[in-house]
């Protein structure tokens, strides 16, 4: 899908349509009245005969409408108006992008960017609608021998006033790096765990730091049993393919300024290890790496948008499999921190790779450090499929993070760390346990990290019920790219 900008006004321009929006109330957009009185009076007519699409995301495809330069014109549903937000609109342009796939249309001049929405502007509207336009027509195909027919509409374009042009184009391609953030994230969450293996996550950072002109390491087993992290390699011990620790440098900020790091879970697969899991939908962990996946979604964003903006990205890759090698529930580990770690439950593995990757972060002297990990079951008891689970020590970034959150329409709910929680991390043998019990799990996984992370300001987000869906849209959501990168644009800015 292609995105470009045209002065002029809506009804002049020529394209395979033109889409404009009404109201529940019948009241048209601007861009509606222009081609109803240029047409004279086509929308009236189709008013009179109720035809009008008046519920949000209903459509109505109409042809050889005379007196405009467009082929064709798509009216959509916005529902009332005072209910119209940034979600509405989102569902409104896929419903659009849809019809207009099916139809004849190859290019389509879309106005719904004059369309009001509190707390938006016209460019937070068009960056909306690119975004929107991108996730509807997403698929992870590749692996199809057969692809399923693409759609007609190849080009969306946004009609502007002269004035505007600039700030509509740069509106254009912030939207769509965050849609190609957005989609690598999916793309690897989607690949099977065959394929994506902590080595493909490896060649991915380096493919986009190559690409966009940053720096990559990768550490691999050997590099991490000189940094002592027992922790993180008591997970891959058992595992054929090898762990790596992927260490990406966006410096797009001042030399001096202190980064922004972000540690991303990337378990390729977590089959629980010796405490293995039950083989109901085990396929879905193949997920367990989209933490690590919405890092690298986000560095492929902000370095596309070429954020003024310090950022480490730090990733822990490894498989969790079970084996003759493997760690046994029970087990004492050291992690790189000198504190030790009984693991009574093997599949909690998470906070294993990620206490040894937090203590890395250290080294980076960092401003704020945010982890993403589809860290635990129990957030997904506790919020469903809606919302992230967001836990911080520190007030005035989990102020900042949810903030982001609002802007990105990414949501996310706080959650406590707090210390009456750390005493389920007791541990007789070692300085602690990784599992502290059913009640309040999401918090005492927390809990365990918060151990790791008293050197800096720190936030972790537990994604494991909105990384991806189930059932018959099982597929990667490329969240929480949207909220990091929120986060990131209003820190550059
Ligand atoms: N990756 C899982 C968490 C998970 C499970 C995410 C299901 C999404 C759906 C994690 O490694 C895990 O297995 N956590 C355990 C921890 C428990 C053993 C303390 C869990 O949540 O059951
Ligand atoms: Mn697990
Ligand atoms: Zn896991």
């Amino acid at each position: 899908m292609e995105f470009s900008t045209k002065a002029g006004t809506p009804d002049r321009i020529k394209s395979g349509c033109i889409v404009v929006g009404v109201y529940a109330d019948h009241k048209l957009t601007p861009a509606a009245s222009l081609v109803d009185v240029a047409s004279g009076g086509a929308l009236a007519t189709a008013a009179k005969r109720n035809d009008l699409p008046l519920k949000r995301g209903a459509v109505l495809m109409m042809t050889g409408v005379s007196g405009i330069a467009a082929e064709r014109v798509l009216i959509v549903g916005l529902g009332k108006q005072e209910e119209f937000k940034a979600k509405g609109l989102a569902e409104v342009v896929k419903a659009a992008v849809k019809t207009l796939d099916a139809s004849g249309a190859v290019s389509a001049l879309f106005t719904l960017g004059e369309v009001p929405i509190a707390g938006m502007n016209a460019a937070d509207t068009v960056r909306a609608i690119v975004v929107a336009a991108r996730e509807a027509v997403f698929r992870t195909d590749e692996l199809k021998s057969k692809k399923e027919d693409d759609g007609t509409l190849a080009k969306i374009v946004f009609p502007v006033e002269k004035a505007d042009a600039a700030s509509t184009a740069k509106a254009v391609a912030m939207g769509v790096a965050l849609a190609n953030g957005c989609e690598l994230t999916k793309r690897l969450g989607n690949l099977p765990p065959n394929i994506c293996t902590p080595t493909y996550l490896a060649d991915t950072a380096k493919q986009i730091a190559k690409e966009f002109g940053f720096k990559t390491e990768v550490l691999d087993r050997k590099q991490m049993e000189q940094l002592k992290m027992g922790s993180f390699l008591s997970v891959s011990q058992s595992s054929a393919q090898p762990p790596k620790l992927i260490v990406m440098t966006w410096s797009g900020g001042k030399s001096k300024d202190a980064p922004v790091v972000l540690v991303g879970k990337g378990i390729t697969f977590d089959t629980g290890g010796i405490s293995l899991k039950p083989g109901d939908s085990m396929d879905e962990m193949k997920y367990d790496m989209c933490g690590a996946g919405s890092v690298l979604g986000t560095f492929r964003a902000i370095a596309e948008m070429g954020l003024k903006i310090n950022v480490v990205g730090v990733i822990a890759a490894s498989e969790n499999m079970p084996g003759g090698d493997a760690t046994r529930p029970g087990d004492i580990v050291t992690s790189m921190s000198g504190q030790t770690i009984e693991i009574l439950n093997t599949d909690a593995e998470g906070r294993l790779v990620l206490c040894d990757a937090l203590t890395y972060a250290e080294r980076f002297k960092p401003a704020a450090v945010i982890d993403i990990a589809t860290l635990t079951g129990a957030c997904v008891i506790a919020l469903g499929h809606v919302n992230s689970g967001l836990f911080s020590t520190d007030d005035e970034l989990a102020t900042e993070i949810l903030a982001a959150s609002k802007a990105s329409g990414d949501a996310a709910w706080r959650m406590p760390v707090e210390d009456d929680y750390q005493e389920q991390l007791k541990s007789n043998f070692a300085d602690m346990a990784n599992i502290g019990g059913r009640p309040g799990g999401s918090i005492t996984a927390a809990c365990f990290l918060s151990r790791y992370t008293k050197a800096y300001r720190w936030a972790h987000l537990d994604i494991a019920g909105t990384a991806w869906k189930s059932g018959a849209a099982k597929g990667a959501t490329g969240r929480p790219v949207p909220l990091l990168t929120a986060f990131l644009e209003a820190r550059a800015a």
